[in-house]
């Protein structure tokens, strides 16, 4: 079996991943390869902070690998906070500081809608290669919900009139960003093992 190194410790994403690709995979973590440092997400975008811990964790460990990154991109506000989503309200800004510090940047504004964009950067054999999921919904007035964590709270999916964190998480992860984004990870992952080119 092969392995392929993701490039985080959240539970949650792993069991999303692993649940799909098991049969051909063994997905490492970084607990698991005994990393603990800092690894650097100083990138503008989305996409380039995905590429940067891939290729930081590729060049240390000399094996194929995969990371995530993710950003709310709210339209009123330009795309903010987009790259910067986790440390919206500061450094160590909780979810919670995030969510009041985003209602506070729209009150009175009516145009809501936003999107969730993950990008997945994954590295075999020194090429990367680029898998992208996007929801579309709109940020609501309020927090509603308790499932989930970070902007789930405020975030309607287009379809839907519930907020992703009023949504059994299966559903969620179903139509979300990640899952999109994850989806097409496993897509790639299991064509290369059916060409025996992985
Ligand atoms: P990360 O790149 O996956 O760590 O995501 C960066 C930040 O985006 C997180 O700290 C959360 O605030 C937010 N975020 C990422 N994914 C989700 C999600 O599925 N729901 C709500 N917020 C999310």
């Amino acid at each position: 079996m092969k392995d392929l190194i993701f490039a985080t410790n959240n539970a949650h994403k792993l069991e999303e991943i692993t649940s799909i690709t098991k049969a051909h995979f063994r997905i490492l973590t970084l607990n698991d390869i005994g990393f603990s440092g800092e690894i650097p997400e100083t990138s503008l975008s989305i996409e380039g902070n995905a590429l940067q811990k891939a290729e930081f964790i590729y060049k240390r460990f000399s094996t194929n690998c995969f990371a995530d990154d993710t950003g709310l991109e709210v339209d009123a506000l330009d795309g903010a906070p987009g790259v910067y989503s986790a440390r919206y309200a500061g450094e160590n800004a909780s979810y919670t500081d995030n969510v009041v510090k985003l209602l506070e940047a729209l009150k009175g504004i009516e145009n809501r809608n936003a999107r969730f964009k993950t990008v997945i950067a994954l590295i075999i054999d020194g090429q990367p290669y680029f898998f992208e999921g996007i929801i579309s919904g709109k940020i609501s007035d309020s927090p509603k919900g308790t499932s989930g964590f970070g902007y789930d709270p405020i975030f309607i999916p287009e379809g839907y009139q519930e907020s992703f964190a009023e949504m059994p998480s299966e559903l969620k992860n179903i139509i979300s960003h990640r899952g999109l984004a994850t989806k097409k990870l496993t897509d790639f992952l299991l064509n290369k093992v059916k060409e025996h080119s992985l």
